[in-house]
């Protein structure tokens, strides 16, 4: 890599499920391009080989990793902590861990795991964060979601599924949440310097879904024959991340590098607030 690509020199980023997949491959490109890159991993194993990997590939020594199950509120404010106590701006924070679970799972904090991990860690990790990526103008937020939202409803009456659990229901509601969470803090950010967007990355062969079992994993398995690689999947995260072009874009979703219409719901702004407000009554300390 010749030494004019160096583009993020002096910028800090973070990026979630930085060890597996697409997030893996962000990261990647992220310390390609000379930044300073905090892999947010949950296993110690997995983040120390992810951060070998990206200092070997890329010959950039700034990448280290936080640890942190983002399922657990306690361990998102100490992955905060942790980054805040070394680092003193934040340029880029890439929300992309994110899974499905196959029968309803309770973090923790007594929260349906699909909703806590895919949603609230981003709205907490975010908040927690924002005061430093404020310090940092020009800084991005990026919000890895999915076409998954489409068709998709909040259910406020039953947002943890207790009454009604199904996988794809609950993965649906948490991507939609992520694309209402986007349009909300991009209107709140306004004018600020730090943009909010959103992204579908394309139907990816990562590791996603290998945490389910029986017939959804094999189906999922065997679909996946037919996916992109996670190289491919990374390439709208990077673009938001890095490119000239969406420097100054907000609120928008993207899809192969291209901006396009979500669901009417995520729309709607009385459900963004609402959903703001739920979020911000379940992260609380
Ligand atoms: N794959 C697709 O087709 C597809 C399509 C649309 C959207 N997406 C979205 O893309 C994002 C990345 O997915 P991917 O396909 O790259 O999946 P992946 O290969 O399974 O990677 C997910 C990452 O999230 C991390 N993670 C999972 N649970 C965690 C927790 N409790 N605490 C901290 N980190 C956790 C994983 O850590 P470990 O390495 O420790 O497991 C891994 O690094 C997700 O938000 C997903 O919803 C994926």
């Amino acid at each position: 890599m010749v030494e004019n690509s160096k583009v993020l020199k002096g910028k800090v980023c973070m990026v979630t499920g930085a060890t597996a997949g697409i997030g893996i491959v962000t990261a990647k490109a992220l310390a390609q391009q000379g930044a300073t890159v905090i892999v947010a991993g949950r296993n110690k194993e997995k983040s120390v080989s992810t951060v070998d990997q990206i200092r070997k590939e890329t010959g950039n020594h700034d990448v280290e990793y936080i640890l942190a199950d983002l399922s657990v509120q306690k361990e998102v404010r100490k992955l905060s902590d942790d980054f805040k106590s070394k680092f003193k701006r934040l340029d880029i924070l890439v929300n992309n861990a994110g899974a499905v679970f196959d029968k309803r799972f309770e973090t923790a904090d007594g929260l349906e795991m699909t909703f806590a991990l895919n949603h609230l860690s981003y709205f907490l990790l975010t908040d927690l964060l924002l005061d430093t990526i404020k310090a940092s103008v020009p800084s991005r937020i990026i919000n890895v979601s999915s076409d998954a939202h489409k068709g998709a409803k909040i259910n406020f009456d039953d947002i943890q599924g207790k009454k009604k659990y199904g996988a794809m229901r609950a993965y649906g509601q948490s991507k939609l949440a992520n694309i209402l969470f986007t349009y909300e803090l991009a209107r709140k950010l306004e004018g600020s310097g730090v943009t909010s967007n959103a992204l579908h990355p394309g139907f990816v062969a990562s590791s996603f879904g290998s945490n389910m079992r029986g017939a959804f994993r094999l189906i999922l398995r065997f679909l996946q024959l037919f996916a992109m690689s996670s190289e491919k999947g990374a390439e709208t995260s990077i673009y938001l991340a890095t490119s000239p072009d969406v420097a100054n874009i907000n609120g928008k979703y993207f899809v192969k590098k291209k901006e396009v219409r979500t669901s009417v719901e995520s729309y709607d702004k009385n459900v963004g607030e609402k959903l703001w407000e739920v979020s911000e009554e379940l992260t609380k300390k």
